[in-house]
């Protein structure tokens, strides 16, 4: 899957489908009470069977940190914490007043009604000082983070999840580059980013001391808190990690597609059409990636198996950054992400995103290049068979993987729908893309049957 690094890496979907959503974690009490917690919240919502398998433990985005006080806690203790927390975190999300600007705040660019990415079309968010300077990657869902898992240059699945001695290759991580394990060192990123909320921890520490929820963070983080703005800033970083993990906002599964296959709901034709493509090996293969079926142990599939891959997706050159001819965005080899730095396998590697939600987003890929999910497929069916369509043509010649420099396309992904020339077919015709894209419609949370849920239609 990820030539030159590992060459082995199995995408035939079904054992990649064994995955369960989380790995074991090192069993912190807070950690456990949380799940118990997710758990519990995850249960009272809507009744869904499918929730049960869910929030089996800490992942990345997941596991707050236990301190030394909170380890010698009761459980109600540990709860009444985790619900103070998150209730400042939710605060935080959305105050502005965080920012250099005092005009951004996470919210702005990970909107909860769309599914927590951004409300515009924008290819990437305007932020900084002055409210104009860009990054160089599409803001992401933030919804099901809580089970990717940190990241791994090599992935072993567990026996029971599936084959442990497969390589996964590399694997998981938050950010498209997987470059922070922790929904705290990710909330760090943003806060204090030139292009996004320019912060540092003194304004940060400044603007919740002032805020209407001082006294609920005091409350939360102790009376001390505010006295150091270090100490301070760590504790909105956590505050805002758990918040993320509040089960009914960030992983409700409360799509269609887990009431169909919950058996409380039935796809249209389309959609089931649709998810036949999705999943044929020869043709969408899109479910070797972006998996489909509930795990070994019945937990609802997360539509990513968390592989960073190359799929060569072209250059957006709206970008401001990509003005220069020489600036690549290369994903984990950098220039964001720093650890792996001249590490040329990991070039061009990015992390696969899930695909829940995503009939909600208004850009896709991490360069935010297209803007509907048929432009998306599109470049699936056809990136090899009419390379023309998508890269630019100088001379009568493509250059096709115009973001890639050529030394690194060794990393490219060259099985279904990649492994078509110029000439053959595309993986999908028109009809095929129309019915993926209703099936991918059924991934978006809130769906409601048309007769109430639970009761005659369960009987069925
Ligand atoms: C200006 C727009 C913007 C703002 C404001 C912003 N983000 Fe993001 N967010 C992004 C972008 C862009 C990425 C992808 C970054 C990357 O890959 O390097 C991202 C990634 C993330 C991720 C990782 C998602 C994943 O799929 O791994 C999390 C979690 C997150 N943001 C949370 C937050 C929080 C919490 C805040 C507020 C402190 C915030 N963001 C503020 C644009 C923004
Ligand atoms: C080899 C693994 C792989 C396969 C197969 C695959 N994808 Fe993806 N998918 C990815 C990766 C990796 C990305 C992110 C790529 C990037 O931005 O550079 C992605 C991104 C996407 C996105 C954009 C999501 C967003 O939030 O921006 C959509 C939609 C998508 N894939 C749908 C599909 C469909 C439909 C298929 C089948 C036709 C498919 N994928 C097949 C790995 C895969």
């Amino acid at each position: 899957m990820r030539p030159g690094l590992t060459g082995i890496r199995n995408t035939a979907g079904q054992r990649r489908a064994l995955r369960r959503a989380v790995p074991a974690g090192k069993g912190a009490v807070l950690a456990i009470a949380l799940a118990a917690m997710s758990l519990t919240l995850a249960a009272c919502d809507s009744g869904s069977t499918a929730a049960g398998g869910t929030a089996t433990g800490p992942a990345a985005a997941s596991s707050v940190k236990v301190t030394a006080h909170e380890a010698g806690q009761t459980r109600a203790q540990v709860y009444e914490s985790v619900r103070q927390m998150t209730a400042v975190g939710k605060q935080l999300f959305f105050d502005a007043s965080l920012s250099g600007s005092g005009k951004l705040a996470c919210a702005s660019c990970h909107s909860p009604d769309h599914g927590f990415s951004p409300a515009n079309s924008l290819s990437v968010q305007l932020g900084g000082n002055d409210m104009h300077r860009t990054g160089m990657r599409a803001a992401p869902t933030l919804k099901y983070l809580q089970s990717v898992p940190a990241f791994a240059e090599h992935y072993h699945e567990s026996d029971d999840e599936g084959d442990e001695s497969v390589d996964a290759g590399p694997t998981g991580g938050l950010t498209w580059d997987g470059r922070v394990d922790r929904g705290s060192d990710q909330a760090r990123i943003p806060l204090l980013s030139s292009f996004e909320m320019g912060s540092t921890p003194a304004k940060v520490t400044a603007a919740v001391k002032a805020a209407p929820y001082a006294d609920a963070f005091r409350a939360a983080f102790g009376e001390h808190i505010f006295d150091s703005d270090d100490a301070t800033f760590k504790a909105v970083l956590q505050a805002l990690e758990t918040f993320e993990q509040t089960p009914e906002l960030f992983y409700p599964y409360t799509s269609k597609y887990d009431a169909y296959l919950a058996g409380k709901a039935q796809l249209t034709q389309a959609e089931l059409h649709g998810l036949q493509v999705f999943n044929d090996e020869k043709k969408g293969n899109c479910a070797s990636c972006h998996i489909s079926q509930r795990t070994m142990d019945g937990a609802p599939p997360q539509f990513s198996d968390f592989g960073l891959i190359a799929i060569g997706v072209p250059r957006n050159r709206a970008l401001p950054v990509n003005r220069d001819p020489h600036f690549y965005d290369l994903g984990a080899c950098g220039p964001e992400r720093t650890d792996l730095k001249g590490r040329d396998g990991f070039c061009g590697i990015f992390r696969t995103p899930t695909l829940r939600n995503v009939a909600l987003k208004k850009s896709f890929f991490h360069n935010g290049i297209y803007h509907s999910l048929d432009q998306v497929l599109r470049f699936y069916a056809q990136r090899d068979t009419n390379p023309e369509k998508f890269y630019p043509v100088s001379k009568g010649k493509v250059r096709k993987f115009d973001d890639l420099p050529q030394r690194y396309w060794a990393n490219l992904n060259t099985e279904p729908p990649f492994d078509r020339k110029p000439g053959d077919k595309p993986t999908l015709d028109e009809a095929e893309i129309k019915d993926v894209v209703a099936f991918l419609n059924t991934l978006t949370d809130g769906y409601q049957a048309e007769d109430k849920p639970g009761h005659s239609a369960a009987a069925n």
